[in-house]
């Protein structure tokens, strides 16, 4: 065949193609080892020697035709590829970044999911009672006596009536222990964590603060079980294991013994730091609960015992993550949550 009569056919299948892919394929079809080309040019060979030269030249020419339609082609081709790809891919710098998730987790809501989750371990479940309380469930079924000191140690803000049983903003969360008893059967294995009130402000009060109560009731629980649930829960709590924990008798007419729990700590103008020094800070009340309080709950105390615990969620806070001031939890500073919040990603 002659050159000429190849170019036209060759050049009909390179303006054909509409990808480099399929560009490649051509390119190898005519001018590859194997290609229409090289076999012609092979043939040569086998002609006399004066149309061998013209037949050559003309070969040459029109392969070198080929090959440029090819290389130009090609050119058409990847800049079509890109264009393609600059409509596709583009990004307009002009919009504004999209913001990152702005809200934070407050390490108060971190805390008692902290809390909540090591208790769980031991198997408590999460109980809840309302916040406006009244005064049986605050006070008389807890064997507060009436007009005992204990209630005006509360601080107790009483929201309407005089009558006997008023309306209140529960001042901790021990009324849960009595509504779970009253409305369950033992044995109990509950905590309730939430918010809690009291007409108290200062460098280490808030008026509304938060607290987590356990309940444990079951048959032939004594002190030692109350001692091992807390201290088991402090180190999972603090992942210390020799966190350093006093146990101080004290008095709450629920419960018989009590006691308060102390963590040992070092402070220092503005920092808080755990297991080091010789301050202690209080972080719960504890003890066995009291026979009365089994009995105002329909509990036989003689078959029945166990223990209760009501831990501050601030103070445990402050000492975990190191907040030294307990004022700034409520103060919503923007500043303070983006330093001592979490974010979803953080380790639990
Ligand atoms: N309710 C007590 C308080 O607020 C804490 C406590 C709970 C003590 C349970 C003993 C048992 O101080």
């Amino acid at each position: 065949m002659s050159g000429a009569a190849l170019i036209k056919p060759a050049l009909n299948a390179i303006s054909g193609v509409n990808s480099t892919t399929e560009l490649e394929a051509l390119r190898v079809e005519y001018l590859g080892k194997k290609g229409v080309f090289t076999e012609q040019l092979k043939t040569l060979g086998t002609l006399p020697p004066e149309e061998r030269k013209t037949r050559g030249q003309e070969l040459n020419e029109a392969k070198q035709q080929v090959s440029n339609a090819i290389d130009a082609r090609a050119e058409t081709l990847k800049l079509a590829e890109i264009n393609k790809r600059l409509e596709t891919e583009w990004v307009d710098v002009t919009l504004s970044p999209r913001a990152k998730a702005q809200g934070v987790v407050h390490p108060i809501s971190k805390v008692m999911d902290e809390i909540t989750a090591a208790l769980a371990q031991q198997g408590f479940a999460v109980a809840h009672g309302p916040e406006i309380e009244d005064d049986y469930h605050n006070f008389t079924a807890l064997n507060f006596p009436e007009n005992h000191p204990a209630r005006q140690m509360h601080d107790t803000f009483f929201l309407q009536g005089n009558g006997d049983n008023k309306t209140l903003l529960r001042t901790h969360t021990s009324p849960v222990q009595i509504r779970t008893m009253q409305a369950g059967k033992p044995p109990f294995r509950i905590i309730a964590p939430g918010k809690t009130f009291r007409c108290d402000s200062d460098i280490t009060h808030t008026p509304m603060f938060h607290q987590v109560e356990g309940l444990y009731i079951d048959k032939n629980v004594n002190m030692g079980h109350l001692k091992g649930c807390i201290e088991d829960f402090l180190r999972a709590f603090f992942e210390i294991d020799n966190v350093p924990v006093r146990f101080r008798p004290s008095f709450f007419p629920f419960t018989e013994p009590s006691a308060e729990v102390d963590i040992g700590c070092s402070r220092e103008k503005d920092e808080i730091k755990i297991g080091a020094g010789k301050d202690w800070l209080e972080v719960m009340g504890c003890g066995m609960v009291h026979p009365n309080v089994l009995k105002n709950c329909n509990i036989d105390p003689n078959e029945w015992q166990g223990f209760a615990f009501g831990m501050g969620v601030e103070r445990l806070a402050m000492l975990k993550y190191g907040i030294p001031d307990l004022r700034t939890f409520f103060e919503s500073d923007i500043r303070w949550l983006k330093h001592y919040g979490f974010t979803s990603g953080d380790a639990a």
